[in-house]
């Protein structure tokens, strides 16, 4: 598998609980390297636009009111196989169902606030990253 670059941020409820390092930390342990981070406050419409897939589910309003409700941290991660390696290391959605010493089964409070994020395809992944970051700010 060759090295791959995907999109991945913390949301409020981690960045609220300092979890910040702890997260990072999880990463790098896993062999994903930060090569872009800032940190950011998004509002409602920068929100809805970064989740627009999902504007006709029933949970958006919720999702982007809380994704602007604090700070978040927007990040690339490069390594082998970084897409299903950062999905791997973030846990299942629902922190209920997430595997131990997965970053949502330790710090995720509800489905709703599950400390992260992370690209779920190679297109995605391209479409996120570029929402967020221009080639300048990336440094491998
Ligand atoms: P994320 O990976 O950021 O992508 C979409 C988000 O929607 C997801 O994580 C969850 O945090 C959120 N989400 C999914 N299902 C629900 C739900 N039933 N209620 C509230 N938020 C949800």
């Amino acid at each position: 598998m060759a090295i791959q670059r995907t999109y991945s941020m913390i949301k409020p409820d981690a960045t609220a609980r300092n979890l910040t390092g702890a997260i990072n930390a999880k990463l790098e342990a896993a062999g994903l390297r930060i090569i872009a981070q800032k940190r950011l406050w998004l509002s409602k419409a920068q929100a809805e636009r970064f989740y627009a897939v999902h504007r006709e589910r029933p949970f958006f309003d919720e999702l982007t009111s809380f994704m602007s409700s604090g700070p978040i941290v927007a990040q690339v991660l490069e390594g082998e196989n970084a897409i299903a390696k950062n999905r791997e290391v973030m846990g299942a959605t629902n922190p209920a169902d997430a595997a131990p010493g997965t970053i949502r089964k330790e710090f995720a409070l509800s489905i709703g606030e599950n400390s992260v994020h992370g690209s779920d395809g190679e297109d995605t992944a391209k479409e996120e990253i570029a929402f967020f970051f221009s080639g300048l700010e990336i440094v491998g």
